[in-house]
């Protein structure tokens, strides 16, 4: 694990400002929350920052502490705490972060580290020659089962060989980054096992499909769980009714029956009661 420091003052802007478009956002941002709340804003304003200069500089920490009134050092925590803030300049193509935790660095995290030592820079956290490509190493980013894997900015790579790893930089390299396919790189659908379920292979057409069959990410069509449930007969929890925003023409109906059941309910008027 790296340490976390902010970048050296020669580096570090004078001033920061959210652009025209970031400031409306990130004021509607903060209406979010409720009154007292605001500081809850502190991790979107700081990605939105990052997204907009790149990183997260100094004056920008600042920045944010003074629009969500907090002390500068509550905001400096949140931005050294995690590893998706980048706290110097970065690759303006790809920032490689290469999980090596103790599962990736089983299945071969240090050949990836390698990898980006060999086509990047011989250290963590320095641009190549170009300024386009850089790379650290980061703790577990929880795709495990899919080991070794990298980040690179919101989008992970996984089951990775260090080949791969090198077509995926040469991608970004060239500017094609948004081509390359995320997740996992080999025959596996998601997080189940490669080539295909192992288990539960009783009923396979409500298993959604194999890797191959359904890589696209269609989820399979599992009936909801009653694990947990309150019992209780009130329409809210009544799995059978749909709701207005998943089928408004059953909704419509459902709002009819139950107000002809109320008129038809009506208790009779106790007689001795006014
Ligand atoms: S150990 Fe690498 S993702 Fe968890």
């Amino acid at each position: 694990m790296s340490v976390r420091r902010l970048a050296e003052e020669n580096v570090q802007p004078a001033s920061f400002a959210f652009n025209e478009q970031n400031a409306i956002w990130a004021e509607a941002t903060i209406r979010k929350y409720p009154e007292g709340r605001q500081q809850s804003a502190v991790i979107p304003l700081l990605m939105r920052a990052q997204e907009q200069d790149g990183w997260v500089t100094r004056a920008c920490i600042e920045s944010v502490a003074r629009m969500l009134d907090m002390p500068y050092i509550r905001v400096l925590e949140v931005a050294t705490f995690y590893t998706q803030f980048q706290l110097k300049p970065v690759g303006t193509r790809a920032h490689i972060q290469v999980c090596g935790t103790t599962p990736c660095m089983l299945r071969g995290s240090e050949e990836l580290m390698d990898v980006c030592k060999r086509k990047i820079h011989k250290d963590p956290f320095h641009l190549n020659e170009g300024g386009t490509l850089s790379w650290e190493e980061v703790e577990c980013q929880g795709a495990c089962v899919n080991a070794p894997m990298v980040i690179i900015f919101k989008d992970a790579y996984e089951d990775l060989t260090p080949e791969r790893l090198e077509q995926i930089i040469d991608e970004f390299e060239a500017g094609r980054g948004a081509e390359v396919k995320t997740g996992p790189q080999i025959d596996r659908w998601f997080s189940a096992p490669a080539g295909g379920p192992t288990t539960l292979l009783g009923d396979e057409a409500s298993m959604g499909g194999t890797a191959s069959g359904n890589a696209e990410g269609e989820g399979a069509s599992v009936p909801p769980s009653n694990a947990a449930r309150a019992k209780t007969a009130a329409d809210e929890t009544n799995p059978t009714l749909k709701t207005p925003a998943t089928a408004p023409a059953a909704a419509e109906a459902n709002a009819k029956a139950a107000a002809g059941t109320a008129e038809g309910e009506k208790p009779a008027p106790e007689s001795g009661k006014s």
